[in-house]
């Protein structure tokens, strides 16, 4: 390697011994912080035109570091940078390449700045470009959501109470209730994104700095939306990571349910849908077997979020201001917390709007739980029931279904005359799947003009 930068430990005069190598490496973070290195650059860069700016750099010197911090980044790029444990986090690396390269200039980027206020910053850039990565994403499974609802607004499931059949609803509604949890989580981000943008460069080790710094046009640079207000805040905060985390595991959660509900539905007990073979693997020994891996797998890693956010809100729980070493644990859980949801979410936007249906088993399951019980009790208390006494008919009734086998639609006026002199022929309009869903035609409701409708919001909303 060229770029041998790794000799010497920068600031190291005011110690009589080297440290001991162990700890070196138990210290350093070059290990997984060299993945903020872009966003490191791009601080370095805004923070020596604030400095040339003010005066404290010439234009030249402004040059030489930029032009040194473009090339280390293709250098990084490209694979060509030798990383250094000695030089313990990307920080370092970097402006020790710098210093090489430019020599003393190099040296005085750092003025007026720490690496208690840059790492901050850094992991800020960082997590706001992964939040606009993420975004599309999220509105990507949205769409995959609204199409599947617009193809199956009329398909008959049953509704499901404690996992027993309850009434019956449309296929699309269902798609329709995941849409709105994914766009509260979409809300929730957009949110975190307006607390993340906040510049804490300046804040320096703890206290500020001596040198008459433009926090303003490092913001504007940076394009900050605002600036932190107090020093000791600004190199200590970590509630941005802690907030990222905690929308990542709610959506985790989320994608977790309907993970959960993908595998039942894939199931030979259930036949709801069929998965695409291409998010589905074999099993090694068994030749019948296609296994829902996708979704068992993003169900398995909610549970790795959900650490990541408790590390964190560990992490941060009992230090004293300012910044502590403890800070450099925030990386790894935050690091993994973006891999899996952008993992998770790119499979899930992938795989959503190629579920198959089948409708024939959907219709099949609803008629067989007596998932019209509800509709009929309704129907007798319009003919002037009480409801309490029209739920008792109507559990006789199933009784005498369950018995023969017959659900409530398929008994005849006879039989349920037997239970109530109240009905009539214009009961089977509500005894049928189809009537039943369509009578719940209001804002919120399962009916099929209901879902269109909303389909044509949620994409309205999209756009
Ligand atoms: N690698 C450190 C971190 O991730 C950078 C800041 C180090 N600051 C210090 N005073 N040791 O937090």
């Amino acid at each position: 390697m060229s770029n041998q930068h790794n000799q010497e430990k920068l600031s190291s005069a005011r110690f009589s011994e080297s440290t001991d190598a162990f700890v070196e490496a138990f210290t350093a973070s070059i290990q997984f912080d060299k993945r903020m290195y872009k966003q490191d650059i791009q601080g370095s860069i805004a923070h020596a035109k604030m400095l040339t700016k003010v005066g404290i750099l010439n234009q030249q010197e402004l040059n030489d570091i930029i032009n040194g911090l473009q090339q280390i980044e293709a250098e990084i790029a490209a694979g060509n940078f030798s990383w250094s444990i000695k030089q313990e986090d990307i920080h370092m690396n970097i402006e020790a390449r710098l210093t090489q390269m430019i020599g003393i200039t190099g040296k005085k980027l750092h003025t007026g700045r720490s690496r208690n206020d840059q790492v901050a910053t850094d992991i800020r850039l960082y997590i706001r470009d992964e939040i606009d990565a993420i975004l599309p994403e999220l509105k990507r499974l949205q769409h995959g959501l609204l199409s599947i609802a617009e193809r199956e607004a009329a398909t008959i499931m049953p509704g499901f109470t404690h996992l027993q059949t309850a009434q019956p609803v449309t296929f699309g509604h269902h798609m329709l209730a995941w849409f709105e949890m994914i766009k509260r989580d979409v809300e929730r981000l957009q949110d975190c994104r307006k607390r993340v943008n906040t510049l804490p460069l300046g804040s320096a080790a703890l206290a500020g700095t001596t040198y008459p710094i433009d926090r303003h046009y490092t913001a504007e640079l940076l394009g900050f939306e605002r600036i932190s207000e107090n020093s000791l805040d600004g190199v200590s905060d970590r509630d941005f990571a802690i907030e990222f985390t905690h929308f990542a595991a709610t959506l985790m959660m989320h994608l977790s349910r309907f993970s959960e509900e993908l595998v039942l539905w894939s199931s030979a007990q259930f036949q709801f849908i069929d998965l695409p073979d291409r998010f589905c693997t074999g099993s090694s020994i068994m030749p019948q077997k296609k296994n829902p891996d996708v979704p068992e797998l993003v169900r398995g890693k909610t549970g790795r979020v959900y650490g990541h956010l408790m590390s964190l809100l560990t992490l941060m729980k009992s230090q004293p201001l300012a910044y502590n070493k403890d800070n450099q644990e925030d990386k790894e859980p935050l690091f993994d917390t973006v891999d899996t949801v952008k993992g998770s979410l790119r499979a899930f936007a992938d795989m959503v709007p190629a579920i198959i249906v089948k409708k024939e088993m959907t219709y099949e399951a609803a008629k067989r739980g007596f998932s019209t019980a509800t509709d009929l009790a309704d129907y007798l208390v319009g003919k002037g029931l009480a409801f309490r006494d029209s739920h008792e008919v109507v559990g006789l009734a199933v009784a005498h279904g369950i018995k023969t086998g017959e659900d409530l639609s398929e008994m005849s006026l006879q039989t349920l005359q037997g239970f109530s002199d109240k009905i009539s022929e214009d009961v089977f309009e509500v005894l049928t799947l189809e009537g039943s869903v369509a009578a719940r035609n209001h804002f919120g409701g399962t009916a099929p003009d209901q879902v269109r409708a909303a389909v044509a919001r949620g994409f309205a909303e999209l756009a």
